[in-house]
């Protein structure tokens, strides 16, 4: 049996998967079929982020394991309440609805708003994001997301949203005035869109036009959350209060979870049978899940800013660069070079690095050793030069 031939025959042919069958992993490194190693800048997607196979987080997994693996949502049980309720002391927010997945999470807060909007009598008002915004692949979260090239194959889409560039708050102020809003959802950095931060000036307005017409403000926390920037999450960098905040990916460590946390205006918005998941809250993912938040302290956070800087330093004035965007351990590469060639030869040189539209996207372990971090930087360095 090839896993390669295999592969392309068998699974749905909706991937570009890089030519490397990772066999085994540890920490920041990962091996392919031929016992090659590979320094790993992408941790399945901002996934990892005590990196593969994190020991800790295998020990509450397991342990979970043999004590309650799975049961339904029509029980109690320790470890979902237990997640819920340091995420609602960590953030402010006040209950947690659990499913599977970041976009799973957008459409619990999609719902939440349009109920909220439609308890308040308002049939029909709009949700406004951003162009250029990622918020999954279900056709709602579809609509969500303010790109056309995502939308063109699959219409039609969920009707209710509206479209308005990031960092022109006079563009949403406008859209506000002419409609009818629920909500504002938006990426504090937009990740697969490029890696660019939203100013601090555009979130600040936002909140401010959304608390004077009522409007919930939703963040996507799906990948800038759990300490990838250098906060638990990444609207604690714009002093802003949200409404609902959504996240899934570094949460589960590994495992599959995702979470809308509403906040006091929403909290009892949902009601009993209004939503639901079979899988959402299971005991493994949120056994794991306790594990992996409990140890996202301002220690790690310091060294995630430090890490940071370190990439920055090496890389911003580097010769074939031509910017580097981002927060924390979430950065966008800007090559001269294409983009696509250098992370190949990135990857034949032992670093596995991925894209973000014509970007090299770094999103480490948070706990990467700064040795292997940097080892992996001087590769891309000269892979960027050549
Ligand atoms: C900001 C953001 N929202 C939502 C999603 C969708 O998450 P998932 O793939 O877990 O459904 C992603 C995935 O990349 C994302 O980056």
């Amino acid at each position: 049996m090839s896993v390669k031939s295999d592969d392309k025959t068998y699974i749905a042919n909706t991937y570009a998967r890089f030519p490397v069958e990772i066999v085994r992993a540890s920490g920041s490194l990962a091996y392919d079929e031929n016992g090659r190693e590979y320094i790993d800048l992408g941790s399945g997607i901002a996934v990892n982020i005590f990196g593969y196979s994190d020991k800790a987080w295998i020990k509450a997994v397991t342990d979970q394991l043999n004590t309650v693996s799975h049961t339904s949502n029509l029980y109690y049980t320790l470890p979902c309440v237990t997640l819920a309720k340091i995420l609602c002391e960590r953030t402010g927010m006040q209950r947690v609805f659990f499913c599977n997945s970041g976009a799973e999470a957008n459409e619990c807060a999609i719902k939440t708003a349009r109920r909220y909007a439609e308890l308040k009598g308002r049939k029909n008002s709009k949700i406004i994001t951003l162009v250029n915004s990622f918020h999954g692949r279900t056709v709602t979260t579809l609509a969500a997301t303010g790109q056309d090239s995502f939308h063109n194959d699959f219409l039609p889409l969920t009707d209710g949203f509206l479209y308005t560039p990031a960092n022109d708050i006079a563009a949403f102020e406008k859209l506000v005035e002419e409609n009818d809003v629920s909500a504002v959802m938006f990426e504090c950095v937009q990740g697969e869109g490029g890696v660019l931060p939203l100013d601090g000036d555009f979130v600040a307005g936002i909140e401010k036009i959304a608390r004077q017409n009522d409007i919930l403000l939703i963040v996507d926390e799906v990948q800038t959350g759990n300490g990838r920037t250098g906060k638990l999450y990444s609207y604690m960098h714009f002093g802003i209060t949200p409404d609902i905040v959504t996240t899934a990916k570094g949460l589960g460590g590994g495992l599959p979870i995702g979470a809308a946390m509403l906040g006091e205006r929403v909290r009892d918005v949902l009601g009993i049978g209004m939503h639901g998941s079979t899988f959402g809250g299971n005991p493994v993912c949120c056994a794991g899940a306790v594990n992996i938040i409990n140890r996202i302290d301002d220690q790690l956070l310091d060294g995630v800013m430090r890490k940071s800087k370190l990439i920055t330093d090496a890389l911003s004035d580097a010769e074939g660069v031509v910017s580097v965007t981002g927060m924390g351990l979430m950065l966008g590469i800007e090559t001269k070079k294409d983009a696509g060639e250098i992370i190949s030869k990135c990857m034949d040189n032992g670093v596995l690095v991925i894209k973000a539209k014509n970007k090299l996207r770094l999103l480490p372990a948070l706990n990467i050793p700064d040795g292997l971090l940097m080892q992996a930087i001087n590769i891309i360095k000269s892979a960027c030069a050549e």
